[in-house]
């Protein structure tokens, strides 16, 4: 029997994965952990919650023995915007937070999932159809922890034999939880100020090619992946996994389908757009296919139908 560790269970993925680990493997199975931001009801009502900070070991390691943990999954993070705005802290949380886990892992021998990035990519990147193995020199300190990750994560497995597994997400949209401050975040927000005023300012410029990914699919990438056959994995770290590539002005267009009056105008965030800029274009996810199976459900059509409808009805309760 499976006994999990999320870490980062508030966050944007963290809220969803909980939730959908504590449906396959059982609620009292899958422990959600939290630093400061308060879990919601439905975290809080379906199974375990517990405090930790993964800049102090000893929080991750008294959790993981109190209920005998032997998978975790490591979510907690900062994002590449709010990361830029505080490097310190972003080493700190991203770089201490996973040594400290991937630590815990080696000690009480479990398996470990932790998300790598498109920021783990940088500009001397070919950005069209990024290669699963290429050149890798970001110039953000996410895309500085991100790439440092993925080698401590394959260095645990070769030094120590723990089973690290982990993906690039792309931008991940999705209506449960906000992103909380990323470069692709503008994905999100589109969609709840088409619905609220049928305008959207885009802080990215019109022509910048992102790949993206719909939190279903995510959720499933990092499932999918934790549960993959070992022997048929060559890599264990840092898949690329992408479901669809596209700039804003084809998010704009496909919302206007359903919201005919909805209009896109442009302030364009310097910070944001040069981090966009060196970032793939399209990445090409052939090894995750190949290696264990990726294959993403939604595209930029469907996507939007789901979000659009699913997003009404949570703003409409709110
Ligand atoms: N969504 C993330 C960000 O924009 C990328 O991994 O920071």
């Amino acid at each position: 029997m499976k006994k999990i560790l999320v870490t980062g269970a508030v966050g944007q993925i963290g809220s969803e994965l909980t939730l959908a680990l504590r449906q396959k493997y059982g609620n009292d199975n899958v422990i959600a952990t939290g630093h400061k931001t308060k879990p919601s009801e439905k975290l809080l009502n379906s199974g375990p919650f517990e405090l930790i900070n993964c800049t102090d070991i000893n929080t991750i390691e008294a959790v993981v023995k109190k209920h005998n943990i032997d998978t975790v999954y490591h979510l907690a993070a900062l994002l590449s915007a709010v990361a830029e705005a505080n490097p310190q802290l972003a080493w700190d949380v991203n770089m201490n937070g996973l040594y400290n886990t991937l630590e815990v892992a080696r000690e009480y021998k479990c398996a470990l999932f932790t998300p790598s990035s498109i920021g783990a990519f940088g500009p001397s990147t070919p950005l069209d159809n990024t290669p699963q193995d290429t050149t890798q020199r970001p110039n953000t300190i996410y895309g500085v922890t991100k790439v440092a990750g993925e080698l401590l994560c394959d260095y645990y497995y070769k030094r120590f034999g723990v089973d690290t597994r982990g993906v690039r997400y792309p931008g991940i949209i999705s209506y449960e939880t906000l992103p909380g401050g990323g470069t692709t975040d503008y994905a999100v927000e589109i969609y709840y100020e088409a619905i609220k005023h049928k305008k959207y300012t885009c802080f990215l410029k019109e022509g910048t090619y992102l790949d993206m990914m719909y939190m279903p699919d995510a959720i499933k990438a990092a499932i999918d992946l934790m549960e993959a056959e070992p022997g048929k994995l060559k890599h264990r770290n840092a898949f690329n996994v992408t479901a669809m590539s596209f700039a804003p002005e084809h998010i704009a267009s496909e919302i206007k389908k359903t919201i005919p009056e909805f209009t896109i105008d442009y302030k364009v965030d310097p910070v944001r757009q040069a981090i966009a800029e060196t970032w793939p274009n399209n990445m090409d996810d052939s090894v995750a296919r190949q290696e264990w199976g990726w294959k993403p459900k939604y595209n930029l059509a469907s996507m939007t139908k789901d979000m659009l409808e699913k997003l009404s009805q949570k703003l409409k309760k709110d």
